[in-house]
């Protein structure tokens, strides 16, 4: 995803940005998601900030239980939409809820899988919302983090200039109980064009970790 995210996390804010355009992001799931999930055998995954759904529909297709919270309305409908076109066994496989995720609390031990994508809010709201991630991953679990990194502010892609929104993952590792296991903590360079057309490479943050089983 190379749009900018913006540093606001109100409803209000989300719905008028998803009611711009028909569609605000590409349909298809997240990179990170798919290297990172497609071995995994599925069970009941929490999709933090699903937007349109593509990644929670991408994991319902292979047999995961999903639970996908978004702020905003306009979002959800369309992810529902979406699902729904997929068929009927897909469509039940995902609980859609609308939720301010600077409050919800997840149930704890809860997920096999636990993906949060590119939900850039302030350290503030980050840090707690990772840790109740981290508590909602059931044991033999796996959390999946993944954002725009800092780094990015230098180059000509468009990114809220604010670098509190950006998290480390060594940051989020160091705050992993000791049951846990760090598969990946760094950054994975891609290629993405900027607003001129120019080819820019950009990183995104990286925090894949195994809860002990
Ligand atoms: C940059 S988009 C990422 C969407 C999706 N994870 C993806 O990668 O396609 C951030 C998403 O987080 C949602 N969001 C932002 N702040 C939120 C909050 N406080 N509570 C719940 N959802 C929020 C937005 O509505 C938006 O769908």
């Amino acid at each position: 995803m190379d749009d900018s995210p913006a540093p606001v996390t109100n409803e209000q804010f989300w719905d008028d940005r998803y009611r711009s355009a028909p569609a605000i992001w590409s349909g298809r799931p997240n990179p990170q998601l798919v290297a990172n999930a497609a071995d995994l055998a599925p069970g009941r995954a929490l999709d933090i900030g699903a937007g349109e759904g593509a990644d929670a529909i991408w994991l319902a297709e292979r047999g995961w239980q999903v639970t996908a919270v978004d702020i905003s309305g306009v979002a959800l409908d369309r992810a529902r939409a979406a699902a729904e076109q997929r068929g009927a066994e897909i469509a039940e496989r995902i609980t859609w809820v609308r939720a301010d995720l600077a409050e919800w609390v997840p149930p704890v031990a809860a997920f096999e899988l636990v993906s949060v994508q590119f939900m850039h809010l302030t350290s503030d709201v980050r840090v707690p919302l990772y840790d109740r991630c981290i508590a909602a991953v059931a044991p033999g679990g796996t959390a999946l983090i993944v954002g725009h990194h800092v780094s990015d502010l230098q180059t000509t892609i468009r990114r809220p200039q604010l670098p509190d929104l950006y998290f480390e993952p060594a940051d989020v590792a160091a705050t992993l109980p000791g049951d846990w296991r760090v598969l990946e903590a760094g950054t994975s360079p891609r290629m993405t064009h900027d607003a001129t057309g120019a080819e820019v490479q950009i990183h995104d943050a990286v925090l894949v970790a195994r809860r002990a089983g």
